[in-house]
């Protein structure tokens, strides 16, 4: 019954939604989204039930050789997958997404003690923030102060960064860093912001401002475009050298990290109202939607200096995070960022890279990219691309209520 309320709900929202993509009539819209919804149900449905049949606990991240490659709990898109369950709850109304996003979202309790990698802000936030969110279940925010204590333990004080990457562990220790940092973290300041919310403890939120703030200074270049990692001198202060690891080139602009400043500083702005931050938010977008080679369906090649395009690699999870961001801002009084973030979502709901039911791994999106330069998870769907978008359709209803 709850559930036929909420689909009754969703109807209406998009129904009476008076803001047009500039691309469709409101009809069309209408019935786009309504399919995104149904296939998402059924996509992601038949993920759970394969994953229960297993009798496991398995956390899906993309697709091998034709194969769902499930990963540890330590992989840094291990929040998505529970976090998804809780956005298909908000679009659905089904409670049977709260109980498989409890599940799942538990399983990944230890995580908060991570300490070897950056990345704990987008697995815990991800799956333990949805959680809180949408159950209001205070047990789960011991889990995310702790978290944040573990990310607070990679803060550099004399450079003013959390480090993202050991400079001695993995590939990255090839490298030659000190204290490498890369854009992707400013997605983990989410976590820091909540915790001081939750624990009353300003030193995350201290940390997270500090951090924004250097990547502000010393990440972006005179077009407002981005570097991928920036490593720091963590003894003297400073920049030692500016690279990259998973976009095209050192000067090139890596897509998803520009998803990820726009988002980041976006976040910066809800948790401080720096006027600073929201400037940054709006000279990534100007990038981003003046820049030649961003394709006119608004989901951008994998890199923006990519040397072949545009017959290079499409990468749908920089398009779903920068829609998400896009509508968060348009809350903020952004204009047209609305319109540009419903074009995205338009795109990514058409038939070029919603999969076909039963088809991709029972992942939404086709059409992302991992990292091009290691030879990962080229054109493939990915957890997080899903997970962005959905969060975005959440949004976007919102935003339309
Ligand atoms: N945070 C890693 C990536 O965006 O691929």
């Amino acid at each position: 019954m709850k559930k036929l309320t909420f689909l009754l709900l969703i109807t209406v929202l998009l129904i009476s939604c008076n803001q047009k993509s500039e691309t469709m009539p409101e009809a069309d819209s209408k019935q786009l989204f309504s399919a995104l919804i149904q296939t998402a149900e059924q996509q992601i449905g038949h993920q759970v039930k394969l994953i229960e049949e297993s009798g496991k606990i398995l956390n899906p991240r993309t697709i091998e050789n034709g194969h769902v490659q499930y990963i540890p709990k330590d992989d840094w898109t291990s929040g998505f997958f529970p976090g998804t369950m809780f956005y298909m709850y908000d679009l659905t109304g089904d409670q049977k997404w709260i109980e498989a996003g409890i599940k799942y979202t538990e399983d990944l309790d230890t995580i908060k003690h991570l300490k070897w990698h950056h990345d704990v802000g987008f697995m815990i936030n991800s799956s333990f923030g949805n959680a809180i969110r949408v159950t209001g279940n205070s047990a789960y925010q011991e889990v995310m102060v702790e978290a944040a204590r573990s990310l607070a333990t990679r803060f550099r004080p004399v450079a003013g960064v959390i480090q993202s990457w050991d400079e001695d562990r993995g590939w990255q220790g090839q490298r030659g860093w000190m204290c490498p940092v890369i854009i992707d973290n400013m997605m983990n300041l989410e976590l820091l912001f909540k915790a001081s919310r939750l624990s009353g403890d300003s030193t995350f939120h201290k940390i997270a401002v500090s951090h924004a703030t250097q990547t502000m200074e010393n990440h972006y270049r005179d077009d407002w475009s981005c570097y991928h990692v920036v490593d720091y001198d963590k003894e003297g202060g400073g920049v030692r050298s500016r690279q990259n690891a998973q976009g095209y080139a050192d000067e090139s602009a890596w897509a998803r990290g520009q998803a990820w400043g726009i988002y980041g500083f976006t976040v910066a702005y809800r948790y401080t109202k720096d006027e600073r931050y929201l400037n940054m938010a709006e000279r990534i977008y100007n990038f981003l939607f003046t820049h030649p080679n961003m394709p006119e369906d608004l989901v951008p090649y994998w890199d923006f200096n990519a040397p072949n395009i545009p017959n290079e690699p499409r990468d749908a999870s920089a398009a779903a995070v920068i829609a998400s961001a896009l509508y968060e801002l348009d809350g903020y009084g952004m204009e047209g960022y609305k319109e540009k973030a419903d074009q995205i979502m338009a795109s990514l709901a058409g038939d070029a890279y919603k999969a076909i039911v039963g088809t991709n791994g029972n992942f939404l999106l086709m059409h992302s990219v991992g990292s091009i330069p290691h030879g990962n998870e080229i054109d493939v769907p990915l957890n997080y691309a899903d997970y962005y978008y959905l969060e975005a359709l959440t949004r976007k209803l919102a935003a339309e209520k």
